[in-house]
This record gives C-alpha cells, sequence and structure tokens, in this order.
C-alpha cells in the first residue's frame, strides 16, 4: 500500500506528518513510503534523511496524490496555492489519517463521503489509557503549553526567576495558568523550570494534587463544586461559581505579571474568563498568552494570531504553538500516527477486494477516530462500551483513583502531570488512608496497654522491666507514624528542606545512641546504640553531601 507524505500548505504550517525515522516504522509495517521533495524541510527534516530511510522522494505532486492509498497529514485537506483541492487530487476510495475537526468540517465529510473515502481524525481518539501513545491532541497540547512559557517570556520585560546582583534585587516573576490541562500543566511546569512564583486554577479538583506535585501553589474558591465532565474534560460551572472564580482572578490580576489561559469545555465556545477589567488592574509590561484563542479566546481582548496591546499590556492569541516547534511536534505527530497504523495491523490489514485499510471497529479506538468510511459519515459516534472488556461496577465519586471506568473501558484523565509528578497521590489514597488506620490502631492498642500496666504499677523487677519495654515500644512506634506523617504528606517539591529537619532529627539520635554507648561491649544496648550512632552519622554525613551538591548549583 502506497502511502503519500505530502507539504502541509495551510498558513505558515512548519510541521510534516512523517520524519525519516517514522517512514523507517511505516516501510517496516510493509507500506511503500512515498514523499514530497522539500515536505519536511521547514521542520528541519532533509530530503536526503528521508531516502535515507527508504522513503521514495517524489516531485510529480500531482502523481503523488494520484497514487496514494494512504494520505498522512497534520491538518484536514484543503485548498494548496500551487495546486488547489488537495481532496480533488486524490482517487476515489483513498484513506486520509490527519487531523479532521469533524464539528467545524460538515462539507469536508460530505465531500469525502461523496468520493467514497475513508477519513481517520486524530482529533476524535478516544482518550482511553490504551489510547495515550496516539493522543495527537495531548502531544500538541503539551508542546502548546511550553511554547506559550516560551513567547510570553520573549514580551515580557524582565527574567522569570528572582535574583540578587550587585545592582540590586529582582523579584521572580509571578504566573497564573488558568485550566490546569494538558497545556496547562506544560505551561506550569515550563514556567517553574524558569524559576517563576507559578499558580494555577481549575474547576476540576482532580488536577489540585497535579499542580502541587509540580510545585505550583493551586488557587481555589470558596464554593464547592466539581469540574469534572469525564474523561479528564471539564463540564460548565454553575453561575455562582464563575462568580467566584472572576472575584478570585480580579484579587489575582493585579499580582501576576504572566497569565497563560488554556480553560476548554468540550463542544463550547472558549469560556470568557480573564476580561478587561482584569487586563486593566495588570501591571504595565504583563502579558496575557491566550492558548484558546482559536475558539474565541478565554480572555476578552484577544485577537487570533495578534498582538493586542491595551493599557501596556500584551494580549498574545496565537494559534499556531505547535507548528513553533516544528521538529518536536513533527516527531511527536509522526509517532502518534505509527502506533494507530500499528493498531490497524500495518500494511497487511489490507482488503484484497477493495484495496483499503480493513478496519476493526471492535476496537474502540477505530471506532472513534473513523469519521467516515468508505463513503458513509459515521460521525459523530453514539458511545460504546468494549465488547470484550468486563463489566464494572461504579465506583462512588470519592473511591475514583486518577481514572475512571466507563462502559468498562478504562478512561483516562488528561494529566501529563504524571510525565512530571515523582508519584500521583490519588492512586495512593486508598493504600496510604489504610496504612494510617494500621498505625493509628497500633498506637492506640500500645498506648492503653501501656496506660493498663502502668495503673497496675510495677510489683516486680520482671514488671518492671516490661513497663519500660512497653514504654520504649510505645514512643518508636509513635515516632514511626509521625516520621512516616511528615514524609508521605509533604509534596515532593518539598523534600529538600524536609532533609535538614531529618538532618536535625538524626542530630538527636547521634546524641542518644552515644549516651546508651556504654557498659560491656557485646551488650545489647551498646551494639544498638553504636548501630543508632552510624546510622545517623550517615544521614547526617549524606545530608551535608546533598546540600553542597544543591549549593553549588546555585554558584555562578
Ligand atoms: P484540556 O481539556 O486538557 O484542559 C483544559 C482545562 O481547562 C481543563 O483542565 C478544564 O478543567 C479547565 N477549565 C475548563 N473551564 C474552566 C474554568 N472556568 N476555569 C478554570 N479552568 C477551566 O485541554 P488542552 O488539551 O490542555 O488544551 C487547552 C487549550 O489549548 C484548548 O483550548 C486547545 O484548543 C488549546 N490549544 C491551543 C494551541 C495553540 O496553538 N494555540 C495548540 C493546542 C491546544
Amino acid at each position: 500500500m502506497r502511502i503519500a507524505i505530502v507539504r502541509e500548505s495551510f498558513g505558515n504550517e512548519r510541521r510534516v506528518a512523517a520524519t525519516p525515522e517514522s517512514c523507517k516504522k511505516l516501510t517496516a509495517l510493509g507500506f511503500s513510503v512515498h514523499v514530497e521533495a522539500g515536505a519536511g524541510e521547514a521542520a528541519c527534516f532533509p530530503d536526503q534523511a528521508y531516502q535515507q530511510a527508504g522513503a521514495e522522494l517524489c516531485s510529480d505532486v500531482k502523481a503523488l496524490y494520484g497514487s496514494a492509498d494512504l494520505l498522512l497529514k497534520i491538518r484536514p485537506p484543503g485548498q494548496r496555492p500551487d495546486l488547489g483541492d488537495e481532496l480533488a487530487l486524490l482517487r476515489d476510495g483513498a484513506t486520509i489519517l490527519s487531523f479532521v475537526w469533524p464539528a467545524r468540517s460538515k462539507v469536508l465529510l460530505d465531500e469525502l463521503a461523496a468520493r467514497g473515502m475513508t477519513a481517520l481524525a486524530m482529533d476524535q481518539v478516544p482518550r482511553i489509557s490504551r489510547a495515550q501513545k496516539l493522543d495527537a491532541l495531548s502531544s500538541m497540547a503539551n508542546i502548546a503549553g511550553y511554547r506559550a512559557i516560551i513567547e510570553a517570556a520573549g514580551h515580557f520585560g524582565s527574567f522569570f526567576t528572582g535574583q540578587i546582583t550587585a545592582a540590586g534585587k529582582v523579584a521572580p516573576a509571578k504566573v497564573l495558568v488558568i485550566g490546569a490541562g494538558v497545556a496547562g500543566l506544560a505551561a506550569l511546569g515550563a514556567a517553574k523550570g524558569l524559576g517563576a512564583v507559578v499558580r494555577a486554577f481549575d474547576t476540576r479538583a482532580a488536577v489540585r494534587e497535579q499542580v502541587q506535585s509540580m510545585g505550583a501553589e493551586f488557587l481555589e474558591v470558596s464554593i464547592s463544586e466539581d469540574g469534572e465532565g469525564g474523561g479528564g474534560y471539564a463540564k460548565e460551572m454553575s453561575p455562582a461559581f464563575i462568580e467566584a472564580e472572576m472575584a478570585l482572578f480580579r484579587a489575582q490580576a493585579a499580582e501576576v505579571d504572566i497569565v497563560v489561559t488554556t480553560a476548554l469545555i468540550p463542544g463550547r465556545p472558549a469560556p470568557k474568563l480573564w476580561l478587561r477589567d482584569m487586563v486593566e488592574a495588570m501591571k504595565p509590561g504583563s502579558v496575557v498568552v491566550d492558548l484558546a484563542a482559536e475558539t474565541g479566546g478565554n480572555c476578552e481582548l484577544t485577537r487570533a494570531d495578534e498582538v493586542v496591546v491595551h493599557q501596556g499590556v500584551t494580549i498574545l492569541g496565537p494559534t499556531d504553538l505547535p507548528s513553533r516547534l516544528a521538529t518536536t511536534a513533527s516527531q511527536l505527530y509522526a509517532q502518534n500516527l505509527v502506533h494507530l497504523l500499528t493498531d490497524i495491523g500495518g500494511a497487511k490489514a489490507r482488503d484484497p477486494e477493495r484495496g483499503d485499510l480493513g478496519l476493526d471497529f471492535a476496537d474502540e479506538v477505530l471506532y472513534g477516530a473513523t469519521v467516515v468510511h468508505r463513503g458513509q459519515i459515521l460521525w459523530p459516534r453514539p458511545a460504546k462500551a468494549a465488547p470484550d472488556a468486563p463489566k464494572v461496577e461504579p465506583k462512588k465519586q470519592s473511591d475514583r483513583p486518577t481514572s475512571d471506568k466507563v462502559g468498562g473501558a478504562t478512561e483516562r484523565f488528561r494529566q501529563p502531570a504524571l510525565m512530571y509528578a515523582d508519584r500521583t497521590p490519588g492512586n495512593e489514597r486508598g493504600t496510604t488512608a489504610k496504612r494510617a488506620a494500621l498505625t493509628w490502631v497500633m498506637a492506640a492498642l500500645l498506648t492503653v496497654a501501656y496506660g493498663i500496666l502502668k495503673a497496675q504499677g510495677p510489683d516486680t523487677g520482671q514488671d518492671l522491666a516490661t513497663a519500660l519495654f512497653l514504654e520504649r515500644l510505645t514512643v518508636f512506634v509513635l515516632a514511626c507514624f509521625v516520621g512516616w506523617q511528615v514524609i508521605w504528606n509533604v509534596t515532593p517539591a518539598l523534600h529538600t528542606p524536609l532533609m535538614s529537619v531529618t538532618n536535625a532529627i538524626s542530630g538527636i539520635i547521634l546524641v542518644g545512641g552515644l549516651l546508651h554507648s556504654k557498659g560491656p561491649v557485646a551488650s545489647a544496648p551498646v551494639v544498638l546504640g553504636l548501630l543508632a550512632v552510624l546510622f545517623a552519622t550517615v544521614n547526617v554525613a549524606g545530608g551535608f553531601l546533598v546540600t553542597r551538591r544543591m549549593l553549588k548549583m546555585f554558584r555562578k
């Protein structure tokens, strides 16, 4: 089967749907790959690299379109300035893999259907755990969030990180991220990496711990209402909640230097969250980057693809952020396509009668992504349960960890923070609660037993020894419990300052160990005392070494 990779023709689009690396993989899947000369140039993939990867370079672009069984693209087929309508260049019955945005591409769907074509929309891949590797929307949103911070830095007149220089002190930039989904968390990570003070707000309580685990502050309103709309997407909030949110943003406006807005509710125009008066309350020189510009913008003053300066505040509404990181965006998207074609079964899935790819709609990923099949429009698809998936009892909201069960399939939350966070506390909450309960019960039992013995009073030397042993055991268990609670309940970002506390505690252990190390060398108290001295010394010395290494990182 012949795959065609063509140059993207929309505006300043620099991405390409296949890289030399992905061409190798497509060839290994049994496809013969044909690339338009210069298709990857803007993304820094030269023609020779494609040739070396086993792809065939084509300069007759019309013939390339006309002979393709599968057309791999990023943007939906449209008008090429040099060749006109891309769809008209394809043969009837061909298959297209690209972003399609079916909700706003009715005409395109009708044309595809009229030509007996098949279209798999990368934007319709269902958000389930198994499909993460082909989730092109998340791949692109992740890049957009990162790039939003770079764009903000380009328009901001100061450092992101705070600095103390010989000439004076520079305060760190304060960044507010509205909407902590895929793009929001990527923006948050990038801003944090540059040293800014970052805070974020989202209507979904599920993201609070992800935000905090990345070292940012999660802002909250006094109204308790969860914005979870299923699958990690948001639902529309009540007017009272929005009012509280607006009050929160008004209070933040005068304080923050950079605002990145990414709020999205599927199928709705972007909610207006950063209003004119908030822009006017910001300090001159502040920057707003509105990622939702394409769907109307989260900021009232955003104009798509324009730079608006209002009372000294710069408002950016870029709609092509992934294209501005064309190399990485192409690599990730191309990899998403390879995964999709692998799941389909590669060239082996060719239908011998029709000559196109045979698609197995029992696979819910293919079921969701196929918007037109052999001339039949399949979008919008009714929700479908995976046929082979076991039935799952609905869970209480409070029991839900980071994934949700819908129709037997695991629907994942869109949370790229998993890539950044050391651990997802949501996953651990159940076990942690059980462990905490167990420790409390043990501590309570020991305290009660100790109390009973104490009340009876030690009659003999043996009773006294038992009472002493129980007393120390109780202190030991309680100390373990407190230590464990302190370490596990402190967010990973604060583990470093926590180390100085543990060093201080190790100092106390060191003194205690020395006090116990008297008497015959082979006796139990001396051996235990010396062991305590040894371990506490390792901890103290290790702590100092790590601190030294960290301080070295800050030395210029
Ligand atoms: P997402 O669905 O993962 O995240 C959106 C977040 O907004 C969710 O966490 C949701 O809970 C939150 N949200 C919804 N209503 C809110 C409210 N009233 N207040 C606070 N938070 C609210 O979406 P993703 O993938 O992160 O995309 C974010 C935006 O970025 C979308 O509008 C998308 O179209 C846009 N985008 C823009 C690009 C560009 O080049 N400008 C490129 C890629 C994505």
